[in-house]
């Protein structure tokens, strides 16, 4: 994605936002943490599978309304807010402000793990400018985790830099991927390419956060993540999280990956190529 001209101060406008976003994380821990032991109020979204909970709400009408006092002029792209597919896929159709920075938010990544009681979720924030990432915040809020980078200034979690895997060759690789609400219409597809993983590499993990995933991949945990339908919000933050921590992420035409993309695979530098290759060919 071609990258636009960034204004003097941007780092400064970017660290602005996140460092701003952190005041409100030990609120939203809390009230998730809450919720989930005692009120999930599930509802229906576009099937049985896609499920939305009391807490989604919850965390996106806090975070909506935080932004909107502090950032008035920025826009928001956030998932349970009602904006079309059609929309969503082309992102340069919401910039109707007057800022160049648009958040782009998935105020509860995990859902379906967070209605079962478990605690791999995530909240994510990535912020654009002119449709470019720029910036990510993802939290953990089981396990306290703060992932964060700003375009050109590195990957840290809790202020700490991060750093991708250094694993050379797939056979040492454990990948992680996750499977969209459509599943059923693509199963030969997500069965198929699930074989020719797990025939190469040392295994194959599903989380069920995908924002999580891609800080797992920046950190070094994992070695590569490969998803296919994932939105811009699952991935707006974290592929600026992977990228600045040295990894890779390229889409379904082996060109570099622009969230809205249909796939997404994301690695460290070394491994990148063989597993394009095995997903793809
Ligand atoms: C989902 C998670 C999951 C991924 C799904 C996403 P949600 O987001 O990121 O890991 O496999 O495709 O839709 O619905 O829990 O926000
Ligand atoms: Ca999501
Ligand atoms: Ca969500």
């Amino acid at each position: 994605m071609q990258e636009p001209i960034l204004p003097y101060n941007y780092k400064q406008e970017i660290y602005n936002r996140l460092n701003s976003v952190e005041s409100i994380l030990p609120e939203l821990k809390r009230i998730l943490l809450e919720l989930q032991e005692e009120n999930l109020e599930i509802q229906y979204k576009s099937s049985d599978v896609d499920i939305v909970t009391k807490a989604d709400f919850y965390s996106e009408q806090t975070i909506l309304h935080f932004l909107q006092s502090k950032f008035p002029q920025d826009q928001i792209l956030s998932e349970e807010s009602g904006i079309q597919e059609a929309i969503i896929k082309n992102l340069s159709s919401i910039n109707t402000k007057e800022s160049k920075y648009t958040w782009c938010i998935d105020p509860l990544d995990g859902t379906v793990n967070y209605a079962h009681k478990l605690p791999l979720f995530s909240i994510s924030f990535g912020i654009l400018y002119e449709n470019f990432p720029i910036g990510g915040l993802v939290f953990i809020p089981a396990f306290n985790d703060i992932y964060r980078a700003v375009y050109n200034d590195g990957a840290y979690k809790n202020h700490k830099p991060i750093r991708i895997s250094n694993h050379k060759n797939l056979k040492q690789s454990l990948i992680v991927t996750g499977f969209p609400y459509n599943k059923i219409q693509i199963i030969d597809l997500l069965t198929n390419t699930i074989k020719k993983v797990l025939s190469n590499t040392r295994g194959l993990r599903r989380t069920g956060s995908a924002a999580l995933d891609l800080c797992w991949v920046a950190e070094g945990r994992f070695d590569g993540h490969y998803e296919w339908n994932l939105s811009p919000w699952d991935t707006c933050a974290g592929t600026v999280i992977v990228k600045e921590a040295g990894g890779v992420i390229t889409n379904e035409k082996k060109q570099e990956y622009t969230p809205g993309d249909s796939l997404l695979i994301a690695s460290n530098p070394y491994i990148h190529q063989s597993l394009v290759n095995l997903i793809l060919d």
